[in-house]
């Protein structure tokens, strides 16, 4: 594969404890375990890409610390470029506190540099932008700048693919020039302003006017087609350790899929056997497969 997809995202250390017990208001518990891991949706969905073999650029800010330069390095030993990722002069880099517990995880994300990303720093970029198969975007940068990616994109006929995550309501006029929204459901109901309707993801799944790819966990993911076509790839059976970064593993993967001319239902397939083997380590970034494994997985 040799196709080029260009990141903009964020970048973070991820700070992960883990404990068998999540404490309640007020309440404190020992936890088993503290590691940090280079993490961001952004790096995280860069990463994916780059081990599944395409060609990736990162767009993205970090701050003036230590922090920065290992979330550079874990890039480059990628193979990714990291000549857009700006330093920020007297700001932290981001940082995600972290807790995995054996029911779920739970995160909460300091974006420091990430909110530095300007409009303009899209608006300038628009050789890379030109150059590249897909756009990959979520939404740990501020909204203003997502937005000058989509238009820009759109302009130069280049298709994005957003990640809602943490989401937010969108307006109708930006969704329209996305080629393919990535929720998950909770995402979903966020995104069309419906989180209060108590309406189910298949009634917001069959309204939703664009095409669309929602994550649903173990239960794998459900899919809307251009041509507003349905579909469902069941979740595969996996001894889950961490499922932080599954999400980013989905989306890297089917980037690169559609990339590489694939049909959405097959991109999907691909997708989820791809984050269903990143799930089985510790960290986002460790257990991201690379394209033969999820081959193999395929082929089973
Ligand atoms: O999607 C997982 C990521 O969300 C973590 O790596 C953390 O940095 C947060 O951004
Ligand atoms: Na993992």
């Amino acid at each position: 594969s040799n196709v080029n997809i260009t990141v903009i995202g964020s970048l973070n250390i991820d700070m992960v404890t883990e404990t068998s017990v999540v404490p309640g208001q007020g309440e404190t518990v020992i936890g088993s375990d503290f590691s940090s891991f280079t993490g961001g949706k952004g790096a995280n969905q860069a990463v994916a890409c780059a081990r599944l073999g395409a060609k990736v650029t990162m767009i993205g800010c970090v701050g003036e610390d230590a922090m920065a330069q290992q979330l550079k390095e874990a890039l480059e030993r990628e193979g990714i470029r990291t000549e857009y990722v700006k330093t920020v002069p007297h700001k932290p880099t981001g940082i995600a506190a972290i807790t995995v517990s054996d029911s779920d995880n739970r995160i909460i994300v300091i974006p420091g540099a990430n909110h530095c990303l300007r409009p303009e720093d899209i608006m300038d970029k628009r050789d890379v932008i030109a150059g590249s198969d897909i756009i990959l975007i979520q939404q740990e940068i501020p909204l203003a700048t997502v937005e000058a990616a989509i238009d820009l994109a759109h302009e130069l006929n280049v298709r994005v693919i957003l990640n809602p995550a943490p989401a937010t309501r969108l307006p109708q006029e930006l969704l329209e020039k996305i080629h393919l929204l990535t929720p998950n459901e909770y995402e979903l109901a966020i995104v069309t302003g419906e989180e209060s309707g108590g309406r189910g993801f298949n009634e917001l799944l069959a309204d939703y006017p664009y095409p669309l790819v929602m994550t649903a966990g173990s239960d794998g993911a459900y899919y809307k087609s251009s041509g507003m076509e349905q579909g469902h790839v069941p979740g595969r059976k996996v001894e889950a350790v961490d499922t932080t970064g599954a999400g980013d593993t989905f989306n890297g993967a089917l980037a690169v899929r559609l990339s590489e001319g694939a049909e959405l239902g097959e991109a999907v397939a691909f997708a989820v056997a791809a984050s269903a083997l990143s799930v089985t380590k510790l960290g986002a970034q460790s257990g991201m497969p690379l394209r033969a494994e999820v081959e193999a997985l395929m082929a089973e």
